[in-house]
């Protein structure tokens, strides 16, 4: 069966990017199923570099039909600028193709989104303030507004002055703020963006469908990542859609059986952006949002945590927020193999481990005394539990020139053996440098 999904296995920022571009070249269509703009990823093809938010990444091959599912939130303002920025870099965007039964993300969301997080104060998410959240939770309450809406201005209209009444009085009595004139948004959103977006929306699950049926390939597309998820993540700091592989199912309306490669991306190490709990987490000498405290740490843990962020570049794409770090966590890898049904894995910035001495990973937690090599279903436990290491020699060998397998040091091959004895299944792909061509290939993927 000719389906594949990639998805994030830690907190999102694995790399995804990079290997979904080495995967989506064999494809015919790249679909993105959740998320929205709180994604974004960089490719840098032919010297030129692309920053894609919203667009599937098989967006830069001409072969490929973009596809953003269903299950996606889409802010038509923001997509129209990626598709111009595309257009400016000769990259022509006119396959895309958008779900009509995506939701829009309206100014609201976007407003809420700040407010809420201002209004959280120290407990806030640390969300991306994209209106993610505000966008799904209209959708969940079966008020919000669809990209097909955007084809019907009666309909659109009427719904929004619905919702206009409901946001402009929470606006104005929850957050003492003023009101936004739909007036304005309808004007933006029908008059701007429908006309440019209308030749893109479509009829996407048929659109998938008629690709599956023929035989083609599809790339499923994840943004953010396992531990993200609104139901399988570290809940309440989490995204508000279903970055797992089963969100497929939902998110681009296919069924599971189509679906018979799931590669999971793991950085070598963790990055966490935002609040929520991070058992292996080091300590960094500069401020991180939800970070651990500098002065809870020693100096060599602080050394190795600004080694991650500095050597590995642990700054958002979309926000530029400093990412907090950490040493791989094989128990979270295990019930993510478990959660996506991972058949294989591909680890992204080995090469960021080129300079240490030795290199630990997590093997099992320590919880109230006890010992435990599965991820705890209570938060407060996940809170408490203590990371229980095993060191490996470093490798001590600069490996952004290598892309054969057979060349690889034997102490990072031993290092990428013993991820895979923990974790149980094969790592087919490995990233050893941020360029297109820096990687390498284990095993027949
Ligand atoms: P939201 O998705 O903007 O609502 O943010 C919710 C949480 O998910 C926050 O902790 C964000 O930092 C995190 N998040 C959202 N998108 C990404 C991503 O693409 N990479 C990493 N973290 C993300």
């Amino acid at each position: 069966m000719p389906a594949t999904v990639v998805v994030g296995t830690q907190w999102g920022d694995e790399g995804k990017g990079k290997f979904t571009d080495l995967v989506a070249r064999e494809m015919h269509q790249v679909v993105r199923y959740q998320g929205g703009h709180n994604a974004g990823h960089t490719l840098v093809v032919d010297g030129q570099s692309f920053a894609l938010q919203l667009c599937p990444s098989g967006i830069l091959y001409p072969h490929i039909t973009p596809i953003i599912g269903n299950g996606v939130v889409v802010d038509p303002r923001v997509l129209l600028a990626e598709m111009e920025m595309l257009r400016s870099k000769g990259v022509d965007p006119s396959n895309l193709r958008v779900s009509g039964n995506a939701h829009l993300i309206l100014p609201y969301h976007q407003e809420l989104d700040r407010l809420i997080e201002r209004r959280l104060g120290s407990r806030k998410l640390g969300t991306t303030k994209r209106g993610i959240g505000p966008a799904y939770a209209d959708k969940a309450s079966r008020v919000g507004i669809r990209v097909q809406d955007l084809l019907d201005p009666k309909i659109f209209r009427a719904k929004l002055e619905g919702l206009a009444r409901e946001k402009n009085a929470v606006l104005a009595k929850v957050f003492n703020q003023l009101p936004l004139d739909p007036d304005e948004i309808a004007a933006e959103y029908l008059d701007v963006c429908a006309p440019a977006l209308a030749p893109h929306i479509a009829d996407t699950v048929t659109l998938v469908h008629e690709a599956l049926e023929a035989g083609q390939q599809v790339l499923f597309e994840g943004a953010q990542a396992t531990f993200l998820d609104l139901d399988h993540g570290t809940y309440p700091f989490v995204t508000s859609s279903n970055p797992v592989a089963g969100g497929v199912c939902t998110g681009a309306g296919v069924g599971p059986r189509y679906i018979d490669r799931v590669i999971g991306v793991a950085k070598a190490y963790v990055t966490r952006v935002g609040t929520g709990p991070f058992p292996t987490e080091l300590a960094i000498s500069s401020e991180a949002i939800g970070g651990k405290p500098a002065a809870a740490a020693s100096d060599e843990e602080i050394r190795l945590g600004d080694h991650f962020v500095e050597v590995g570049r642990e700054y958002g794409t979309v926000t530029g927020r400093r990412r907090r770090p950490g040493w791989f966590d094989a128990v979270m890898l295990r019930q993510a193999v478990r959660l996506n049904s991972l058949s294989e894995l591909a680890i992204t910035k080995l090469d960021i481990l080129d300079d240490l001495d030795s290199v630990k990973v997590c093997v099992a937690y320590e919880i109230n005394g006890e010992r435990v090599t599965h991820l705890p279903y209570h938060q407060s436990d996940l809170h408490a539990a203590v990371p229980v290491y095993e060191e490996l020699p470093g490798w001590k060998t600069p490996l952004s020139e290598t892309t054969d397998a057979a060349a690889l040091p034997a102490a990072a091959e031993a290092y990428l053996a013993f991820l895979e004895d923990q974790v149980g299944v094969p790592v087919t792909l490995v990233g050893v440098g941020p360029g297109r061509e820096q990687y390498v290939q284990r095993h027949a993927g």
